[in-house]
């Protein structure tokens, strides 16, 4: 079997930390009992590029006991763990992840991952579809569809879609609520202070922390360092969220004038050049940034290392730069996904609910796989209920029940004033 990972001899710490993710994952492992007995993933090669942690092998694995050969790859060259990976290896998988990969190997573990000639492409952040289109297209008449996982994905590929380009069905597992209203919000919330306080131990109480961007993803991170008892100081380009931010308490501004403020800097955007060298030259001594969007390009850190006077290592996941009006600044895992350079991830929980939505969209995919065009689709919404309704049963929540008199009421429009 093909596979690529650090070190074989990882495994059995990588394979410890899939069986903890795996009780934490009950939606999914719920899943997993149903597919080993009906195989709706029967003869499907599935090519996944997603950040290749103990939550991931859980899906994987769910795909696997419903028949479907999978190849993996890091869908970031920061995010892998490799005792996972290393785990995945050994239990016969082929993944292709290497943590600290160089851009060329990045490429090269994705197209190994292509490879298998996919049926189905899961990706979280385009890159699977983006090769696939640009350099692969021969692969073009196996995929009968694919999967996007994350915001800047999505946005992608409506464009693509708009400009006729987008030649295969893609689901937009990221817009269902079961996906964006808890792993934006909760997981990304949680992780990126995880990332921040296992790069720095920082403490947030009483800091002045900034949050560059109020999607899903944002909400989550300021409330919870305001919850950690941070002064949380919001920047965002659309009205309305900006209008939320102020309305959920937090200062609104632009970033100009933030970045004299800041203790904390997160972007997390999605977009580009969100912090760059005129925000750096503003900023206080010792102000820690990072990054939770997708990409990183949010923070300019060619910016910032061409401007630096020093740049040193300070502990792992931190570098200190000295800048030309003396000050320094810190930088948190290189501008990368700080919740998965410098921590690890989403927790399993959250994880459950997204990767339940990704394990059910490929059965959906193979099922209806001849009534689909190339274009983006939502998840179907009884399959995103599904999900909510067995979290909650693993939770021990019960759901109250329209009476067939509050149906009739809802259904009609005679019953007023
Ligand atoms: N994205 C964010 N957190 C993740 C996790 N734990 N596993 C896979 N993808 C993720």
């Amino acid at each position: 079997m093909k596979y690529s990972v650090k070190d074989i001899k990882m495994a059995d710490s990588g394979k410890r930390k899939i069986e903890f993710a795996q009780e934490h994952m009950p939606v999914l492992m719920k899943i997993r009992e149903r597919y080993k007995k009906e195989l709706p993933l029967k003869g499907i090669r599935i090519s996944a590029c997603l950040h290749v942690t103990k939550e991931t092998a859980v899906l994987v694995g769910t795909l696997r006991a419903g028949g479907a050969h999978v190849a993996l790859c890091a869908s970031n060259p920061l995010s892998t763990q490799d005792d996972v990976a290393a785990a995945l290896a050994q239990d016969g998988f082929e993944v292709f992840a290497v943590r600290g990969a160089t851009n060329e190997d990045y490429y090269k573990q994705l197209n190994a991952t292509l490879d298998i000639a996919p049926h189905i492409t899961l990706d979280d952040g385009a890159d699977l579809i983006n090769a696939i289109h640009t350099k692969r297209s021969e692969l073009l008449k196996n995929v009968i569809g694919g999967q996007e996982e994350t915001t800047t994905g999505v946005i992608r590929l409506r464009a693509m879609a708009k400009e006729g380009q987008l030649k295969y069905p893609v689901i937009a597992v990221n817009d269902t609520p079961t996906k964006h209203m808890f792993d934006n919000y909760y997981g990304t919330g949680a992780s990126t202070l995880d990332g921040i306080m296992r790069a720095t131990n920082i403490l947030l109480a009483g800091k002045v922390f900034v949050v560059a961007g109020y999607g899903f993803c944002g909400k989550g991170v300021a409330n919870r360092a305001q919850g950690m008892g941070a002064k949380v100081i919001v920047t965002e380009i659309d009205p309305v969220e900006a209008l939320r931010a102020h309305m959920d308490g937090f200062s609104v501004m632009t970033m100009n004038e933030a970045a004299k403020l800041g203790d904390i800097f997160v972007t997390v955007t999605g977009c580009k050049d969100v912090l760059t060298p005129k925000h750096f030259e503003l900023m206080k001594e010792g102000a820690i940034l990072a990054n939770s969007g997708h990409f990183d390009v949010e923070i300019d850190v060619k910016g910032l290392r061409i401007i630096a006077k020093k740049v040193e290592l300070v502990r792992d996941n931190l570098e200190k730069y000295s800048l030309p009006n003396g000050r320094h600044i810190y930088l948190i895992g290189e501008g990368r996904l700080v919740n998965l350079a410098a921590a690890e991830g989403h927790s399993s929980e959250v994880m459950d609910l997204s990767f339940s939505d990704q394990a059910l969209v490929s059965e959906h995919i193979v099922k209806n796989a001849k009534s689909f065009k190339p274009g983006v689709y939502e998840v179907p919404k009884d399959l995103d209920d599904w999900v909510a309704k067995l979290k909650l049963e693993t939770l021990g929540a019960d759901l109250e029940v329209l009476t067939p008199g509050q149906r009739k009421y809802l259904d009609s429009w005679q019953e007023g004033t």
